[in-house]
């Protein structure tokens, strides 16, 4: 994150209580209710956490609410639950049957609505349709599919029959498809013909048959229309969902699922070029992501919640399907993109929908600030009582703008902190209890008991920055990654002594309130998405231009962090603007379009210590135009420095 960001937050003091009218009818209304649950949540995290999970359904209760084996925790030991059912069946005795679970929009304007009826029907359907194909429970199935009403369905149905489902999302490519289809041994995908995204076809079943031949696990290919674009349906493998879901039966019971049955895996950049698995499970992540809904969106039955993100990401997992769906909300649903047909788009849809909660990214706002106030302020957004970010740091000024355009300075903003690995929402203002400022995400959850260190794992004193550790479990805690907990224990729990670590920086106040100050690791946030610079490099060295690639993140306007990446070439290889286009594209093949560098520098070498390591901090500094360039008497060779300050 950029050095004067951090600055900005550090000098930042406006505050912002919660409004009179928000409290008085909020989930939790006041600082000390906060406070009350919170220390209940950690001095005696059994009592609180069973009395959350006997809001929810279970076949059978379980013995233990917590069983912490150093890094392995198990939630809920020796209950059974199913989370299809606490997301359906548990709503359909009373008047949440005939509520509606999702408006849908398609990106050309067509529109959708499911009950909670009608949901439970399609999502029985179609675990009948998975039973059909020969998934059982334990099973891996890949969902790859566009923001349709079908893709939540296909999920439910996994969760359904105790099928693991990894979702891809639609931005990657076919071989990033091939790595997770891979490493999870999934084996079936399910996938459309493609999706609307700005006008155009994404041909995903296109990149389906491009990964499948490298993809000897999956046995069957499960194919929904959606825009009648012409795909090749291999027979045998290949099934249209239609055809499938005509002949299927409506009953499927759910199945009572051990609550550390797995419920899903979701591939997530680290420090590595290969992603990691993370490992969620059923009980635990259940009660995490009800519970984080219910307080932190303050969800009333009847709101209208709008979760922004694509399902692809962890975000759109807990805070599209499951968590809002276990709490009986109403949810919107959008396919395409937010400036389609025009810039304000998702405003015409607040306004029509009557949307009354509405969850985004810091990207996402910089994006609409600089498409003009004019598509916002021409539409209604009285509707909305609350408003939240997630998915990296907010500068204060684009929570000031989102404060005054969006909430009209009537709506609390919760800006909330958690990761694909905390499975739920971990620093988070509640919209009723605490005052917010700026660029904060304020204070920890219920449950989670956070902490800043320095590298020896000492507590900080405020306002001294650090590494953002969690002390405790938590019940939607990732609980391995798929198929190497080796990693997992090294890459959580090694780097500071009995602590999970996040890899993100951050510094506290003299209010307690957390400041997220960015990833401390190779890792990168582009637009709210994680990305490994590991990642990108080998997609690089795959080319046969390139010999040498180092990749670091620098301050971006709009996406936050820009890729920036530095590459020597092989033998004669020309360095120029068509290689860069080239190599822009290969990197999108590799991974997707979201990994393409902003930057590509052309240089006869890379920066190394003497030792051979690469000077990445150097890197950053050049890639962020900064004039003074830190400490480099450890550089091998100093005439590299002045060459790639002159290349750009
Ligand atoms: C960053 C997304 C600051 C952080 C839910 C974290 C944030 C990474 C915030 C996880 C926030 C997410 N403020 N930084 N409110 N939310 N981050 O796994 O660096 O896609 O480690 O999960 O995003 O990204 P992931």
């Amino acid at each position: 994150m950029a050095t004067e960001n951090i600055a900005n937050l550090l000098t930042e003091s406006r505050t912002f209580p919660p409004p009179e009218a928000f409290a008085a009818q909020a989930t939790c209304g006041s600082l000390e209710d906060y406070q009350r649950l919170y220390d209940e949540s950690i001095n005696s995290p059994e009592t609180f956490w069973g009395r959350v999970a006997e809001e929810l359904h279970w076949f059978r209760k379980w013995d233990t609410v917590l069983e912490w084996d150093h890094p392995h925790a198990r939630w809920f030991v020796g209950g059974t639950t199913n989370l299809s059912y606490n997301c359906l069946d548990r709503h359909l005795d009373g008047p949440r049957a005939d509520k509606i679970a999702y408006i849908w929009e398609g990106e050309p304007g067509d529109q959708r609505t499911l009950t909670y009826r009608e949901l439970h029907r399609e999502v029985c359907k179609f675990a009948n349709v998975l039973k059909g194909l020969g998934i059982a429970k334990g099973d891996r199935v890949c969902i790859y599919m566009p923001m349709v009403p079908e893709l939540p369905i296909a999920m439910l149905a996994c969760a359904r029959i105790g099928a693991a489902h990894s979702v891809v999302f639609g931005g990657f490519s076919a071989n990033a498809l091939v790595d997770r289809i891979t490493d999870a041994e999934a084996k079936a995908v399910i996938t459309a013909d493609g999706g609307w995204r700005r006008g155009k076809v994404v041909p995903l079943k296109a990149a389906v048959d491009e990964a499948l031949p490298r993809t000897p696990s999956v046995q069957s290919v499960v194919v929904l229309r959606r825009t009648d674009s012409a795909v090749d349906m291999r027979d045998g493998r290949d099934h249209w969902w239609h055809e499938l879901m005509a002949d299927a039966d409506d009953t499927c019971p759910a199945e009572p699922l051990d609550s550390e049955h797995l419920l899903y895996i979701l591939y997530t950049s680290g420090t590595t070029g290969k992603p990691k698995g993370i490992v969620h499970t059923t009980g635990g992540y259940m009660v995490g992501t009800y519970l984080t809904s219910k307080y932190v969106f303050d969800l009333k039955e009847d709101d209208i919640y709008w979760c922004t993100a694509d399902i692809g990401w962890v975000t759109g997992h807990s805070y599209i399907v499951y968590g809002i769906l276990a709490n009986g909300a109403t949810g919107v649903m959008y396919e395409g993109a937010p400036n389609h047909p025009a810039p304000d788009r998702l405003w015409d849809m607040v306004e029509r929908h009557k949307v009354t909660v509405f969850y985004t990214a810091p990207t996402a706002i910089r994006t609409f600030i600089k498409w003009g106030d004019e598509h916002v302020t021409k539409h209604d957004l009285s509707t909305l009582r609350l408003i939240g970010t997630v998915g990296e740091p907010i500068n204060p000024e684009a929570w000031m703008w989102y404060h005054k355009l969006i909430g009209k300075e009537r709506c609390p903003i919760v800006d909330t902190w958690w990761q694909t690995e905390t499975g739920a929402i971990m620093i988070t203002p509640l919209p009723g209890a605490v005052t917010t400022k700026p660029g904060s995400a304020t204070l920890p959850f219920f449950g989670v008991d956070a902490d800043i260190v320095n590298e020896a794992g000492e507590s900080v004193t405020p306002p001294d920055g650090g590494f953002l550790v969690i002390r405790k479990p938590w019940p939607s805690m990732l609980r391995t990654l798929y198929g190497d907990d080796e990693r997992y224990q090294q890459q959580y729990w090694s780097q500071v002594a009995g602590c999970y670590f996040t890899g993100d920086g951050a510094h506290s106040d003299a209010d307690g309130y957390f400041w997220l100050l960015g990833r401390v690791d190779d890792v990168m946030n582009v637009s709210g998405h994680r990305m490994g610079t590991a990642e990108v490099e080998s997609a690089l060295v795959s080319h046969d231009a390139v010999a040498e690639a180092a990749v670091v993140g620098f301050p971006h306007e709009l996406k936050g962090e820009g890729i920036a990446a530095f590459v020597t070439l092989r033998g004669d290889a020309v360095g120029d603007d068509e290689l860069k286009t080239v190599l822009r594209s290969h990197v999108a093949h590799e991974i997707g379009a979201i990994a393409k560098p902003d930057q590509i520098r052309f240089t006869d070498a890379l920066p190394k210590t003497r030792s051979g390591k690469i000077m990445r901090r150097l890197l950053r500094d050049i890639a962020a135009g900064k004039e003074e360039i830190g400490d480099t008497t450890t550089l091998e060779d100093y005439s590299v420095l002045t060459k790639l300050r002159e290349e750009d």
